[in-house]
């Protein structure tokens, strides 16, 4: 057997790993095998690749072993550190890297065919020209994204007038440029190539820019894909088939679930990316009025869903910032003891990414069919006694079905305010992500919980217990 054959092979296992680990992703119970599973699968591909004849592989051991070392340690630093609510910023910072190693690969072999050290036919150079593209707007993108949930820029800070126009030129001008270079072959010159790669950098800060609020889960996850697209871009570079597998599943993943999710908000992808939607979350606009605010005390909250037939958990942003899961699932199960039908509402964009509070109830060992989704749970609270709203804002907003003028009219929320009770728990009367005033906690038959929500549940089962 030769090496060749073997670190084949060795692409084929990470492959078959790749695709079995993307499966088991789908359901919580299976997710964290998936997990191990690709991650085996990635390094029998380091290996297979290490090991691969000289002419095809790369013989310079030191720096990739200083290369992996570095990246492993900020990796393991970076997993160990990184909080459950920061988890959205460390997916953009992934992305990121992933697009900016295809520029780096697309650089070099351009650079290569520009010289004349590597045989590449003229038309051959339209695959580093997409990683160029693709890749440098992934990774600009992603920086962008990620400074904007650090909240170290705000939405619209550096936005100009028509920028969505803007936007439209530069991709056009972008592409033609792209086109030429392509038409040009070895002709163009390795300066003009950089000049695109510029061009492309500056247009994935440009494309970010305006988009904020409720539409960054979806930027997010399309520039997932395009680090997906940029690194099967690269395995074409290599001929790599494992490359072009791995970023074949993350490109249309991330595809996949962009489209889900422009879904769950009613809203089409080109909307999303023109609409410059949203802005910062900030105190609520609501001029108070006649309208009248009421507040519950622990005990009669207790009372209240200890006498209950059945119970809904909303969970939003707040459960994770509190990191209540563990608690919510004691109150759950002091309910159920009571024989109290208790399950958990779950809105496909609560939280901060994409399946967040499904991770953090799974943490809580809550049983997964608990989980209703955004039909079922509506099913559920129209019968329900008491809704409990721990720290979600937009995701329970009636202004989505009953306010034309609103920013999320159209997306699907989740109409607690069906339910015989509702029991809001967050800390203020302060807005949601998407920054704006939500009617619900004015309604006749909802209650307010101020403070924490950890905070607030612990001392909640005092009172239970003591029922
Ligand atoms: P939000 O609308 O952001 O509301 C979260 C609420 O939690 C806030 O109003 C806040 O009110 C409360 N809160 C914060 N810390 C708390 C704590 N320690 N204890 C109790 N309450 C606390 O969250 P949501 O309802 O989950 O909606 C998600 C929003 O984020 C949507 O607009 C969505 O589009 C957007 N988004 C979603 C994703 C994905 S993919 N899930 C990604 C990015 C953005 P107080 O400050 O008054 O406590």
């Amino acid at each position: 057997m030769n090496l060749d054959f073997i670190s084949q092979l060795g692409f084929l296992i990470g492959s078959v790993s790749f695709v079995w680990g993307l499966k088991l992703l789908s359901s919580p119970d299976s997710a964290r095998r998936g997990n191990s599973i690709a991650a085996f699968g990635m390094a029998v591909a380091i290996i297979a690749i290490l090991i691969m004849p000289m002419d095809k592989g790369a013989g310079n051991y030191a720096w990739i072993a200083g290369g992996l070392v570095l990246g492993a340690g900020i990796g393991l630093l970076l997993a160990y550190k990184v909080k459950m609510t920061g988890m959205p910023q460390m997916v953009s910072i992934l992305n990121g890297l992933g697009g900016a190693s295809a520029v780096v690969i697309a650089t070099v072999e351009m650079s290569h065919f520009y010289h004349g050290t590597r045989d590449m036919s003229d038309s051959q150079v339209v695959i580093p020209l997409l990683a160029l593209l693709i890749g440098g707007i992934a990774f600009t993108g992603s920086m962008m994204a990620w400074f904007k949930l650090e909240e170290w820029i705000s939405d619209n800070a550096m936005t100009i007038p028509k920028h969505s126009i803007f936007n439209i030129v530069l991709l056009v001008v972008l592409l033609a440029m792209g086109v030429w270079l392509f038409l040009q072959g070895s002709e163009a010159g390795m300066v003009m190539a950089m000049v695109f790669m510029g061009l492309a950098l500056f247009y994935g800060v440009s494309f970010v820019l305006p988009i904020g609020g409720a539409d960054m889960p979806v930027v997010i996850s399309l520039l997932n894909s395009f680090s997906g697209l940029s690194a099967a871009a690269a395995g074409l570079i290599y001929s790599n088939n494992f490359m072009l597998v791995g970023g074949i599943l993350v490109g249309a993943s991330g595809t996949i679930l962009t489209l889900l999710m422009c879904k769950a908000m009613n809203r089409s992808l080109l909307n999303v990316l023109l609409g410059g939607f949203g802005g910062s979350s900030g105190p609520a606009k609501i001029t108070k009025g006649d309208l009248v605010i009421r507040e519950v005390s622990l005990n009669d909250a207790a009372i209240q869903l200890l006498y209950s037939q059945s119970v809904v958990f909303v969970p939003g942003y707040g459960l994770a910032v509190a990191q209540a899961q563990k608690v919510v699932k004691e109150v759950d199960d002091i309910l159920e003891k009571n024989g109290v039908d208790v399950k958990y509402a779950i809105h496909p964009v609560a939280g901060r990414m994409p399946g967040h509070m499904n991770v953090l109830l799974a943490e809580a060992d809550v049983p997964y069919p608990k989980l209703l989704d955004l039909e079922e749970a509506n099913d559920f609270i129209a019968n329900a006694d008491v809704a409990v709203i721990i720290g979600a804002n937009d995701v329970v907003n009636p202004a989505a079905e009953d306010d034309p003028s609103s920013p999320i009219y159209g997306m699907p929320v989740l109409q607690v305010w069906k339910a015989k009770h509702v029991i809001v728990l967050k800390r203020s009367m302060r807005a949601g992500y998407a920054g704006i005033d939500n009617m619900l906690f004015f309604h006749p038959r909802n209650k307010m919980l101020f403070g924490d929500a950890k905070d607030t549940l612990s001392k909640l089962i005092t009172e239970l217990k003591g029922l």
